[in-house]
């Protein structure tokens, strides 16, 4: 069976007289105009608790999208029972009528969902229009056409040496029980990739997303449905992050699990399964991608107008809310005055606001604790010694969870936000002596738990050679030249080790082997 080449969705342009400009303009008018209620998905099921969240756009706090239902423990033993009910007739499917389906979310996603969806990315996640295209259309979109594609070559690859009287085979069999998705609120892409990947390959799924992304997982459901998932193969569920833990982590057919969020939660985990090991039928599946600390290195030969552009669209696209974004750089000191200027100079004509009005660069950050925590951080940088604020530094939460794009320069390369994930748009800079390059790099290597993303900005290809050998294990995704965001699905499998994650790969083959169990078997005549 060969399926559609795959080819990476174009990205629209959104320009004011635009036909996609309209029609998103049409469903972001619609989404806000509507009180929706947001049911969770169980065995198809639309399932209504009557315990109501409110939902309202993080940039405009004061204006209710709608709410959602949430569920308790109870609702969770309904998801894994509707799961395991939907297993058997889901896993003997032939694996190309499973895929037919994905394919068509595809064509539904860049047709008549791709308004609908981005809207409610816009308005759920506080993405401006270019940001929700290239997310919640063109990667989820990728995602699903290109892991189509592995799909086949993992279903169709060469099958292992036979010999004489001998018949050796190969099965690709899905795990033995439940998969639980666990997604985050920054990407609608991967909220909508981390269950399908695994359903794909013959798995049933529990999905929860991040109470901040409900909004456009609702949309995904209703893709998923229209294209033709049966019920049960994917359920969604909202619920109290422990409580579905509790239930989902002591379950004796809990398979695997494909997790994107924080550290913290991660280990948190990875430390329950561990405590709850002996309960299980098979050592689960542990896939995720966790947090970042990424990097961008500017080598004495590096032009400083692609330095400035690496940094201001690195650090602060979606508010720097990625887990690729650029947080720490760190900039000869023959180079900063030019970087400086230019950086400053850019970031006075930033445009911040709504998400609505398509002239908005900046949006808010996704909730009132991001915010908080981004203004301590803010606040300390203010008074501590040995930082400067080159720009930014001012927030305001009175329509909604706005942090200004700040740039901080320290003296110590170990200060506090050169180390800890922020996860907002706070860049912190660090100028080196122009001789301290292989000394820089140590710094970098050593500073951060995290492993994620990573660039060198440079003209010599001596200093390219050097950095990408000795930042070798400090990033997953490293970049020559540009900056460290914006990983495309088929051209730059994504992911990071250390405390950035398992490293399995968004998008390839090599995450899709994780949720199928070979099967040998060898017949003699
Ligand atoms: N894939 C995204 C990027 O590279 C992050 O998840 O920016």
């Amino acid at each position: 069976f060969n399926v559609p080449v795959p080819v990476n969705e174009p990205v629209l342009n959104y320009g004011p007289n635009s036909p996609e400009r309209a029609a998103l303009k049409a469903a972001l008018e619609k989404a806000r105009a509507q009180q929706i209620d947001i049911p969770m998905y169980i065995g198809g099921e639309e399932v209504r608790t009557g315990n109501l969240k409110e939902l309202r756009p993080p940039h405009d706090h004061q204006h209710l999208l709608g709410t959602f239902h949430y569920g308790d423990k109870s609702h969770v033993v309904a998801a894994i029972d509707a799961a395991l009910a939907a297993k058997a007739d889901w896993e003997n499917l032939p694996w190309e009528q499973r895929a037919a389906i994905f394919l068509k979310a595809a064509e539904l996603v860049a047709g008549p969902y791709r308004a609908i969806i981005n809207a409610a990315t816009m308005l759920g996640q506080s993405k401006n229009a270019y940001q929700a295209e290239i997310d919640a259309a063109c990667e989820f979109i990728d995602f699903l056409r290109f892991n189509v594609q592995y799909m086949t070559e993992i279903y169709q690859q060469q099958p292992p040496v036979s010999g004489k009287g001998i018949w050796n085979r190969l099965e690709q069999r899905p795990l033995e029980g439940f998969v639980f998705a666990l997604t985050p609120f920054n990407f609608t892409a991967i909220a909508g990739n981390l269950p399908a990947s695994a359903a794909m390959m013959g798995n049933v799924v529990v999905w929860k997303p991040a109470d901040t992304q409900v909004y456009a997982a609702n949309v995904i459901m209703q893709i998923f449905k229209e294209a033709g998932l049966p019920d049960g193969v994917v359920n969604l569920i909202y619920a109290d992050g422990p409580e579905v833990g509790d239930v989902v982590f002591s379950h004796p057919d809990f398979a695997g699990i494909h997790f994107t969020g924080s550290t913290k939660v991660f280990q948190h985990i990875w430390g329950e399964i561990g405590a709850n090991i002996h309960k299980y039928k098979t050592y689960p599946r542990i896939v995720g991608e966790t947090g970042g600390k990424d990097f961008v290195l500017a080598h004495p030969s590096a032009d400083a107008d692609v330095v400035a552009t690496a940094l201001l669209r690195g650090a602060y696209e979606y508010q720097g809310q990625k887990c690729s974004a650029a947080s720490r750089a760190y900039v000869p000191a023959s180079l900063w005055p030019a970087v400086k200027e230019h950086m400053v100079r850019e970031m006075a004509t930033f445009k911040m606001g709504p998400t609505e009005d398509f002239e908005n660069f900046i949006n808010a950050v996704i909730s009132e604790v991001s915010f908080d925590k981004l203004a301590k951080y803010i606040d300390a940088a203010k008074t501590d010694a040995g930082v400067e604020v080159v720009a930014g530094g001012n927030y305001d939460k009175s329509k909604g969870w706005f942090v200004e794009p700040t740039l901080l320069k320290v003296d110590d390369p170990k200060y506090v936000t050169m180390c800890e994930e922020l996860f907002g748009p706070v860049l912190t800079l660090y100028v080196y002596e122009d001789d301290q390059f292989e000394q820089i790099m140590d710094v970098i290597d050593t500073t951060s738990i995290y492993a994620l993303t990573g660039s060198i900005i440079s003209q010599d290809r001596y200093a390219i050679a050097q950095a990408t050998q000795r930042l070798r294990n400090a990033a997953g995704n490293f970049y020559i030249n540009d900056k460290p965001t914006g990983a495309v699905v088929g051209q730059q499998p994504f992911g990071g080790a250390r405390g950035s994650g398992t490293n399995d790969k968004a998008g390839s083959m090599i995450n899709l082997l994780r949720w199928v169990s070979p099967r040998t078997i060898k017949e003699t005549f």
